[in-house]
């Protein structure tokens, strides 16, 4: 029996095939790329470009000594580890730029993913600096008013001239077809951090001297919380994920949906708006559903995707892995296809257009079973239930895989329900049952983290922990006639109040 957690698709990426494009993305600080650049860099990362980030700054906040801004590091290491969906662990080398020294990560497990740490201060909100790496800045640097810039680390110091040249020599040495940075349309004092204005005008200069034919593109910083939101569904999920995953590492941003609230950070997340106005796609299927039975008809959604200034948007829609199903028309925002017999996963991509700018491509995941989901017109029993806040057992029977901090009552939840929690499904008639697809409480406190499902208190599988994020858990097995299933819950996470599940689906057909 195997459990895959599939992070809103991502466990997949690794059948898809290696494009030789490459996108080189250089920012001020260690999670600009995952506030102001994502959801683009995860599709880029999604999609099999090669991705190198460069960060100008070691994002100190005046704080040398404490190990805070190698732990940022450690931070943007995870994240990139997660979206490209292999182990965090990286080769350090140098970057090769003559006369600096600048460590280079490159995953192991892929290594078409790399970091660039420049290393140097950060240059506080308004460019002053911070007294313990003696006020300089970025910006200072850029406007002349220090002659040279030293990395906290010590290891290498750069002129304006030589921070130029170190900029172009890494466009030379990557070939990106793709460059992207931070704002260097607007000016400083209009709200944005002013190490993200300078960082992006570097970089409009070295775009203009590097000789490899490339895009630039710019994305805003700070002022998109003012924005309308335009990241969505399961481009925001994994944006979020993504984002937690670096603020693990990071102990002055927010580091969950709830210690978030309606901060700035849970703002950005939301957003994600370039000053070149490219548009932004998102692909969902209608219903949400991550898993889709025999023969039905599935609609793909583009409807989310914006276009800038409200301008028409074009669609592509591209399947990209699974047998070949036919599209009802791949350039409206919300094509069909019928669901073929056999268990498959179906993986399409979408790209907008507009103003001759494209978006990247988003893309959605599906796994069709060739089987019905039998969790449907079903006896459901369990250890307990939350009635007063309409977190019934059935609740985790009902399509929706939603819950607490989003649509609380979509879930089940327990009354205080911990390890020797139970939960039984009892059928009219035998079931012929191969597949169970759990999803766990999306809350990060409450989490299942191991248990059985037992086939008429006969066969019994263990199952390991859940994906926290509420994500697609598949447990497979052979197949099996039954008239009942019962799921216990033997372990749950320290945290666990009251373990539940958003949903569960179980695959198979009558007998
Ligand atoms: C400091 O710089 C040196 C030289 O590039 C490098 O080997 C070392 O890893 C750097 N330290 C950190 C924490 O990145
Ligand atoms: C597909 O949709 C596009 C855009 O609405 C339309 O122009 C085209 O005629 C459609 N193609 C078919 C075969 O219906
Ligand atoms: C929340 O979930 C319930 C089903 O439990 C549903 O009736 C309701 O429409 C959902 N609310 C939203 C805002 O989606
Ligand atoms: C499940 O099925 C087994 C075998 O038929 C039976 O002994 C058991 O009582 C059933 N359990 C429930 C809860 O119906």
């Amino acid at each position: 029996m195997k459990v895959s957690p599939l992070l809103g698709g991502l466990a997949l990426l690794s059948r898809i095939p290696i494009s030789t494009a490459q996108t080189l993305n250089i920012v001020a600080h260690e999670d600009d790329d995952l506030l102001f650049m994502s959801p683009d860099v995860l599709h880029e990362v999604q999609s099999g470009r090669a991705v190198r980030t460069v960060f100008l700054t070691a994002g100190d906040a005046g704080d040398i000594s404490t190990g805070y801004w190698e732990q940022r590091q450690a931070g943007s290491q995870a994240a990139y580890a997660q979206m490209a969906a292999v182990d965090d662990a990286w080769i350090q080398t140098d970057a090769g730029i003559a006369g600096k020294n600048i460590p280079l990560f490159t995953l192991r497990d892929k290594p078409e993913i790399s970091l660039a740490f420049l290393q140097l201060p950060d240059g506080n909100l308004n460019g002053d600096g911070f007294s313990t790496t003696g006020q300089v800045s970025l910006q200072k640097l850029w406007k002349r008013e220090i002659n040279r810039i030293q990395a906290v680390n010590g290891s290498s110091s750069y002129t304006y001239e030589e921070l130029l040249n170190t900029l172009v020599d890494f466009m030379h040495d990557f070939q990106p077809d793709r460059v992207n940075t931070l704002d260097y349309v607007n000016q400083y004092g209009d709200g944005d951090h002013s190490d993200h204005h300078t960082a992006a005008y570097f970089v409009q200069i070295a775009s203009g001297r590097c000789a490899v034919t490339h895009s630039l593109t710019g994305y805003t910083g700070y002022p998109i919380q003012k924005m309308d939101e335009d990241v969505f569904g399961d481009d925001l999920k994994a944006k979020q994920n993504v984002f937690f995953t670096y603020a693990a590492h990071d102990s002055k941003v927010c580091h969950d949906l709830e210690g978030c609230g309606d901060g700035n950070e849970a703002q950005w997340l939301k957003r994600q708006y370039t000053v070149t106005d490219e548009p932004v796609a998102n692909a969902h299927e209608i219903g949400d559903r991550r898993v889709v039975g025999l023969m039905e008809t599935v609609v793909l959604d583009g409807t989310k995707s914006r276009a800038p200034h409200g301008a028409a948007l074009t669609y592509q829609w591209t399947q990209i892995e699974g047998a070949t199903v036919k599209l009802s028309n791949s350039s409206v925002p919300q094509p069909s296809f019928a669901t073929m017999p056999a268990p498959d996963v179906v993986v399409f991509q979408l790209v907008v257009s507009a103003g001759g700018r494209s978006s990247t491509p988003a893309r959605v995941t599906m796994i069709t079973t060739g089987l019905k989901n039998v969790a449907r017109d079903v006896m459901v029993t369990a250890s307990s239930h939350n009635v007063n806040t309409g977190q019934t057992v059935d609740k985790a029977l009902d399509g929706r895989i939603d819950g607490y901090p989003g649509n609380t009552t979509g879930e089940w939840a327990t009354d205080g329900g911990k390890a020797g929690t139970t939960f039984t499904l009892i059928w009219a008639n035998p079931q012929l049952i191969s597949e169970v697809f759990l999803y766990d409480r999306p809350n990060l406190n409450d989490q299942v983290t191991g248990g059985s499902l037992e086939f008429d208190g006969g066969s019994k599988f263990d199952f390991g922990a859940l994906d926290n994020y509420g994500n697609l858990n598949r447990i497979s097995f052979g197949r099996r006639v039954a008239s009942n299933l019962t799921l216990t819950i033997t372990s749950v996470s320290p945290s666990t109040d009251n373990v539940g599940l958003a949903e569960i689906e179980v695959y198979g057909t009558p007998v």
